[in-house]
């Protein structure tokens, strides 16, 4: 089933068609991380601990059975740091070993790995230091991409650290959050107004040049890059000076400390309107997904479309992360489709676009509840057993098939009448 009626697009020879998870959300009892700590705390603001997430640390295989029985040719997956070096200093080989197990597993199965090396979360004994904010950061996060490295054996695509621009916002966000249980924690902080720190944002570009030089020095193949989220800054009239300004610091900085990467990642869920005083709010009434955030396919089109001219054309995109909280899969369906169809138009105008990994490949822990489901595939919290919804058989067959939807839809894909 496709929901749109367009002209498709064939894509490209080698096109990667997958879907993503990180290591936190899906893998569970990841207990020596700086977000178990926060999540575990007694009065922490985190309203749902991860606990054992999807249990994917001990059922990746049958992931990655499914999404290879599914039709797709990808997986990104994240290794934990604060799995490989949960001491400052003292590598777990059993760590190394089971994500090389990890690597080589997608291999067998026909998945082309797309390995993310930080996502969102730390060890424990780095945050202590003061995270990203510590002179060392830089350092220390090099001599872990070196360690890293090893369970990269046939791996192509490497992305040093997930979404910098969401790290450096957050940075600024946890110094402010409340911190007495009761308050409303992070709810109360409205991240679209917070500025990312401007040392941390720093440190995360001289980490990301860092980890890039010592992974091409261990293996001059390794494609390497980063993933940023894109916000899809749209000016109200009037105000293209401040959504320019407000986008340079928390998303344009980071796309120009890609320039002369191997490839860059693009992940664009929903837009943020900018008015002349700043942030404006989702409208009233326009329909939202389970996180608040407005539903607004069209985000993708705008979010390569951005990137490639910030980078230049010599950086080939990788759409690393696209899709939608529901628990409407029929909505996850047409939202794709429009998304996808953005996309294509924007490849039929020449933007070099690699890859498309969508969302998630399970429901997993949206940092601070289970509620919001991305997935592809269901799981069930007490027994962890898989179930594939609709949506990943549909976009499982799109990428068996080579080929992605075009044109618009008659009607908003939030219609009940484009069911
Ligand atoms: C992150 C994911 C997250 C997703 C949906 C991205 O910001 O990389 O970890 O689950 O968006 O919120």
């Amino acid at each position: 089933m496709t929901p749109l009626t367009g002209p498709g697009l064939a894509l490209p020879d080698g096109f990667l068609m997958g879907a993503s998870t990180s290591a936190h959300q899906t893998e569970g009892n990841n207990l020596s991380s700086d977000w178990w700590a926060v999540e575990n705390r007694p009065d922490s603001f985190v309203a749902e601990r991860s606990g054992d997430a999807a249990d994917s640390f001990h059922r990746w295989p049958e992931d990655m059975d499914l999404l290879s029985e599914l039709g797709f040719n990808a997986y990104r997956f994240s290794i934990e740091w604060a799995r490989i070096e949960p001491e400052r200093g003292r590598v777990s080989r059993a760590a190394l070993a089971h994500y090389r197990a990890m690597v080589h597993g997608a291999l067998e199965r026909g998945l082309t790995p797309v390995v993310t090396l930080h996502h969102f979360t730390s060890p424990r004994w780095f945050s202590e230091l003061g995270g990203w904010a510590s002179p060392e950061s830089a350092g220390l996060f090099e001599a872990y991409a070196r360690t890293a490295a090893e369970v990269l054996g046939g791996v192509r695509h490497v992305a040093t650290i997930n979404e910098p621009n969401m790290i450096a916002v957050m940075h600024t966000l946890l110094r402010n959050v409340p911190r007495r249980a009761g308050d409303e924690g992070v709810a109360a902080v409205d991240p679209a107004l917070i500025e990312p720190d401007a040392d941390v944002t720093q440190a995360l570009i001289r980490a990301h040049r860092a980890a890039c030089a010592v992974l091409k020095a261990a293996d001059p193949t390794l494609q390497v890059g980063w993933t940023v989220a894109n916000q899809v800054y749209q000016a109200e009239p009037g105000a293209e000076a401040v959504a320019a300004s407000h986008a340079r610091s928390r998303e344009d900085v980071f796309l120009e400390a890609a320039r002369g990467d191997d490839w860059i990642g693009v992940q664009a869920y929903t837009r943020h309107r900018i008015g002349p005083e700043g942030p404006l709010p989702v409208p009233d009434g326009a329909p939202t997904t389970l996180t608040g955030w407005e539903i607004y396919p069209e985000a993708l089109e705008e979010a390569v479309r951005h990137t490639a001219t910030v980078v230049g054309p010599r950086v080939p995109l990788l759409v690393t992360e696209n899709g939608i909280a529901t628990d409407d899969d029929a909505l996850r369906i047409r939202h794709t489709a429009q998304a996808l169809a953005g996309l294509a138009s924007a490849m039929r105008d020449g933007v070099d676009v690699r890859g498309y990994l969508h969302w998630s490949a399970l429901d997993n822990y949206e940092w601070g509840s289970y509620r919001p489901t991305f997935g592809l595939i269901a799981v069930d919290p007490d027994t962890f057993a898989r179930t594939p919804k609709e949506s990943a058989r549909w976009l499982g067959s799109l990428a068996r098939s080579g080929r992605i939807p075009g044109g618009r839809p008659a009607v908003p894909v939030t219609s009940p009448a484009a069911g």
